[in-house]
């Protein structure tokens, strides 16, 4: 959710600021700009893409630091005047935030009471005024920027640059920042990936903390002013820069990531003898996982689907009570938090502000949370301390895919191993890690030969709506299917338990109305086809996601084969065609699918 680039060095800063914020841009792609002090400080934003952006840079830009930004916009539509950098009156001060002021209104009004003549809707350019007056009043740069944060309220990761000031500002509280360390040379990004290539040492900002970037060196402080350290770590896991390869978007190519992510995942984890998995960074003793009153995952969007089928397994596995919450519902709600319950976090991007909030609100009760994450050393990963990566690798594409089948493979795992401390035989243990084993390589033959995808989309392209339709297990993968195909193709879908439709949904079906059906080999699937016969009573088209070899392919208008597998991983493989189905609509629709209207990859604000 907005992405921030910066430089300081000896090398000219533009090229570093473009491709940067090019890695950066599924943060926010509403529009872009930069700032680079040469001489002056020269400023360049725009609304659309960074393309946009670039179309507009002069052929040549001196100087050899700067600041970049790409917006998700929040106050203020998407436009010239609302792109970062803002700028003080005089153009001397610059600045990049990512973030909420949320008493921005009181301080706009106070500017403009004395006469400053604010140019956009944002919240953000209040700061860069208030910036300049204390330089105005003989502040220093990182005097500055304290005193002026010392009277905003909200979530703030941000830079500053100052034409009379060779020094880059950065402060965070709330939203990412990572600064990476080189020599005689300095790169601040909103996460890792623009820095991969250039440095593995960096500095990771804490929330309250300040630092002075100079291509000499870096200094933290804290907001009171108290000495920080600046604690350098290197890049832990080096996931290289995110190509596209031979793929048209990066969608298609993490979807077909899916056996290789599935793999690392699993590797190392599985214990075949013992029928056990091992989730090491979880740091629970069979003993304290045999006391744990109940389970509770905290996710949003995908994140939490993959939460709601894993509270289904772990609950199924291991007897013990697992609920699925939404993040950004859950400490409004005031929840009643037990000391020995386990809470997971849920997150691909680990910086995703709702998930945050609830884990602060679980901890500052007493409770303790773990994470599910992808990005390691993310903000939600440290949050927690404790917990177990999915190792999907770089997801680029706003729409998740392999998270999603990693965060399903990871909780398992965990079922397993919670279910081996509890009731769980070693025989059924075995059985399932045998079908883990196997999975990688079933995600794979189902992508070599994914089926009549292609006639799914035809019958959902001009679609007014489209129902989709699981139980149990499947009614997580029913909804994250509607969800993949509302984000990108811009279809609106609803999805339901099957037994839920005859409640309501059943009176949205006339002639042709397509509906989607999740329906694995389960204890479940004659219910479901009962679910499809009253939906073709009333005339409508099934696409089924069925198993291979199963006759209920005779039910469908549209059958879509996966392969066979034990019934609790089957969400595993029937997400496959589901991914296929909505990016390829998406496609034929002329959709960005990348980077869908309005969406942002990592939401960093409440
Ligand atoms: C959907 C999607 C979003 C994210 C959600 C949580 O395709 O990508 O719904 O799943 O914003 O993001 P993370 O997992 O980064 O916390």
């Amino acid at each position: 959710m907005c992405g921030i680039i910066g430089y300081i060095g000896h090398k000219p800063a533009t090229p570093f600021l473009v491709e940067g914020l090019t890695r950066l841009e599924y943060r926010g792609y509403d529009s872009s700009g930069i700032a680079v002090r040469n001489g002056d400080l020269e400023i360049h934003k725009c609304a659309g893409k960074i393309t946009d952006l670039v179309s507009i840079l002069p052929k040549k830009i001196e100087g050899t630091s700067g600041i970049a930004h790409t917006r998700w916009a929040t106050h203020g539509p998407p436009s010239d005047v609302n792109a970062h950098p803002h700028c003080s009156v005089d153009g001397k001060i610059a600045l990049v935030h990512n973030g909420i002021i949320e008493n921005a209104r009181v301080l706009r009004n106070r500017l403009e009471k004395e006469g400053v003549k604010l140019q956009s809707d944002t919240d953000s350019e209040a700061l860069v005024h208030l910036i300049h007056r204390e330089i105005s009043n003989g502040s220093k740069p990182l005097t500055a920027v304290r005193r002026t944060l010392k009277r905003a309220r909200g979530t703030w990761g941000l830079c500053v640059i100052f034409e009379d000031h060779d020094t880059i500002i950065c402060a965070r509280n709330g939203s990412p920042l990572v600064i990476g360390v080189g020599d005689g040379e300095n790169w601040i990004a909103s996460d890792t990936l623009p820095l991969q290539a250039r440095t593995q040492q960096v500095i990771r900002l804490e929330d309250g903390v300040l630092a002075e970037v100079t291509s000499e060196g870096v200094k933290t402080s804290r907001f009171d002013g108290r000495y920080s350290d600046s604690n350098v770590t290197t890049l832990d896991e080096d996931w290289g820069e995110a190509e596209l390869g031979d793929y048209p978007h990066f969608m298609l190519k993490e979807i077909y990531d899916q056996p290789e992510a599935l793999r690392q995942c699993l590797t190392g984890r599985l214990d075949l003898k013992d029928g056990n998995a091992r989730l090491g960074g979880l740091g629970l003793t069979p003993k304290q996982l045999q006391k744990i009153p109940h389970v509770r995952l905290l996710g949003c969007g995908t994140a939490l689907l993959a939460s709601q089928v894993g509270r289904l397994v772990i609950e199924q596995l291991a007897r013990v009570p697992a609920l699925a919450h939404v993040s950004s519902e859950f400490r409004h709600n005031d929840p009643v938090i037990e000391n020995n319950a386990l809470h997971f976090a849920v997150s691909q991007s680990g910086e995703t502000a709702d998930t945050l909030a609830a884990i602060k609100e679980i901890q500052l009760k007493g409770g303790e949370v773990r994470g599910v994450i992808n990005v390691v050393g993310s903000t939600i990963a440290r949050q927690c301390g404790k917990g177990c990566y999915i190792h999907s690798g770089p997801e680029q594409a706003v729409a998740s895919t392999k998270a999603f089948t990693n965060m399903v493979a990871a909780l398992t795992l965990f079922a397993i191993q919670i279910g081996r401390a509890r009731s769980l035989s070693r025989t059924r243990g075995k059985q399932l890690v045998k079908a883990l084993k196997k999975l990688p390589q079933l995600v794979e033959s189902y992508l070599d030969n994914p089926g009549s995808i292609m006639d799914a989309v035809d019958a959902l392209k001009d679609a007014k709506s489209v129902l989709f339709l699981g139980r149990g297990i499947s009614a997580p993968v029913a909804r994250e299917g509607a969800l993949k195909l509302m984000e990108i193709a811009y279809i609106p879908c609803l999805a339901y338990p099957a037994g839920e439709m005859k409640h309501g949904p059943i009176a949205l079906l006339e002639e042709g109305s397509p509906v989607v059906v999740v329906a694995p080999n389960d204890s479940l699937k004659d219910k479901t086809i009962s679910s499809i016969h009253e939906c073709r009573a009333r005339g409508a088209k099934i696409i089924l996601i069925h198993e291979e070899g199963d006759s209920i392919a005779e039910e469908a208008d549209i059958a879509i084969s996966v392969p066979s597998t034990d019934p609790i991983l089957s969400p595993i493989l029937t997400v496959l065609p589901l991914q296929l189905i909505a990016y390829h609509t998406a496609l034929i629709l002329d959709r960005d699918v990348d980077r869908p209207r309005n969406l942002a990859k990592s939401v960093t604000v409440e």
